[in-house]
């Protein structure tokens, strides 16, 4: 078995196939969570793995579950899984790989008439990206029990649409009870993201830890008045406001050296008028560090300048810090490794920047990541690449790293 490999050619083209629905123009994808193309997306995934024989099960968050039975049903499944949703700028590969290779590796065991004792099960965890609806993995998060089921059914997109409804709309909300199902471990392979394994050109990114990361919705009231005739002293400009903050966010990353990151990526301003002073702003803060000590003093910083610069422009400066993802380390990734080692590929471990669903996972099962490398280190992007042989590769790592909990009936 230790020679056993997934069909590359067909994880590729299966890539290929899915990436069609929501294509943009620039060749990615825009499929934000819950809507009719994450349907169409999901829709394809339980064809596929109904064809080789899994039953599907669908929770109340929408998270969907293909089961592979072993010889032993007593035993937790192995399982492995990602998401579907794209960001509004997303590539072919971000998630879409993970969920991809657990279909290939149904496909490969089914094709190769293998029993393995543990069951095997593929997941596509709901609104991963947190694009649409705020926070990001949102549906391992609820899976784990970090957030409440009825708090997150309750969020909205910024037409104020629910995720409830968007789950009962897309005909994905469904009955099994959040956190029930018995696994023993959980691997996700990811596109790398960054640009390290390339640069060290590695095949495989043995995953030890993911950074942590602070999400903040940051509003600031000022006060509206005419452009024309408003002198500068006399102003209350929150979006003049907003541009300090957003520059000291780049700054807070600067003096957090070497790993401190800082990026402002949505924003509204009212009324959003050209002549008229914005009254309020309300922008987004994602402040990342694999240092959770880090992370703290880059939290107290921000919340210190906002303070300064409510103080110094007469405007209020609210930040509402409503996410905060602990680092978590891996410790199901020394089977990756023996994995890579034994199928030969060179590898090196690495610590994850993004969020993902393995890292919720890693709360309740041991759980580790395989990463493959990624062109340029670009993603979150319609441009972001990941060639076949890269994801054959990754795909192999997995299918070993969980052949090797599940184990094979002779
Ligand atoms: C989510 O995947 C993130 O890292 O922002
Ligand atoms: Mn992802
Ligand atoms: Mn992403």
């Amino acid at each position: 078995m230790s020679r056993l490999e997934i069909n590359g050619e067909r994880l590729w083209q299966s890539l290929m196939e899915m990436a069609k629905i929501g294509a943009t123009e620039k060749g990615g994808c825009n499929r934000l969570a819950l809507t009719d193309l994450d349907k169409q997306a999901r829709d394809l995934f339980c064809q596929w793995c109904e064809s080789v024989g899994c039953t599907i099960s669908v929770d109340k968050m929408g998270n969907i579950f293909a089961r592979r039975e072993g010889s032993d049903s007593s035993l937790g499944a192995v399982s492995t899984g990602s998401h579907l949703d794209t960001q509004p700028t997303g590539g072919k590969f971000d998630g879409v790989f993970g969920v991809l290779s657990g279909v290939e590796i149904l496909r490969t065991l089914h094709e190769q008439k293998i029993t393995t004792r543990a069951p095997i099960e593929v997941s596509v965890w709901t609104n991963e990206e947190g694009s649409r609806f705020q926070p990001a993995m949102q549906g391992s998060g609820v899976y784990v029990g970090r957030f409440d089921l009825e708090q997150e059914w309750q969020k909205t997109d910024v037409d104020g649409k629910n995720v409830k409804d968007e789950l009962v709309r897309i005909g994905y909300l469904g009955t099994e009870e959040i956190g029930s199902r018995h696994m023993q471990a959980f691997f996700e392979a990811h596109i790398e993201q960054g640009p390290i394994l390339e640069d060290e050109n590695k095949e495989i990114g043995v995953v030890r830890l993911g950074q942590g990361i602070r999400w903040y919705n940051v509003t600031i009231t000022g006060r509206e008045s005419h452009a024309g005739s408003t002198p500068m002293a006399l102003r209350a400009d929150a979006l003049a406001a907003a541009a300090n903050v957003i520059a000291e966010v780049e700054n807070i990353a600067l003096r957090n050296k070497p790993n401190g990151l800082g990026t402002t990526g949505f924003m509204q301003v009212h009324p959003n008028s050209r002549n008229t002073i914005p009254g309020s702003v309300t922008f987004s803060v994602d402040l990342r560090n694999p240092d959770p000590e880090v992370l703290a003093k880059m939290d107290q910083e921000l919340n210190e300048y906002c303070q300064v610069i409510a103080q110094e422009r007469g405007l209020s400066v609210d930040v509402d810090h409503f996410w905060y993802f602990a680092p978590v380390e891996f410790n199901a990734s020394d089977n990756v490794k023996i994995a890579a080692e034994k199928l030969g590929y060179s590898h090196m471990d690495i610590f994850a920047g993004a969020g993902h669903d393995a890292c919720y996972m890693a709360d309740i099962v041991p759980a580790g990541m395989v990463f493959t490398p990624c062109k340029d280190g670009i993603s979150h992007n319609e441009i972001e690449f990941t060639t076949p042989e890269q994801c054959t590769a990754g795909c192999n790592v997995l299918l070993h790293s969980m052949l090797e909990v599940a184990g094979i009936v002779d």
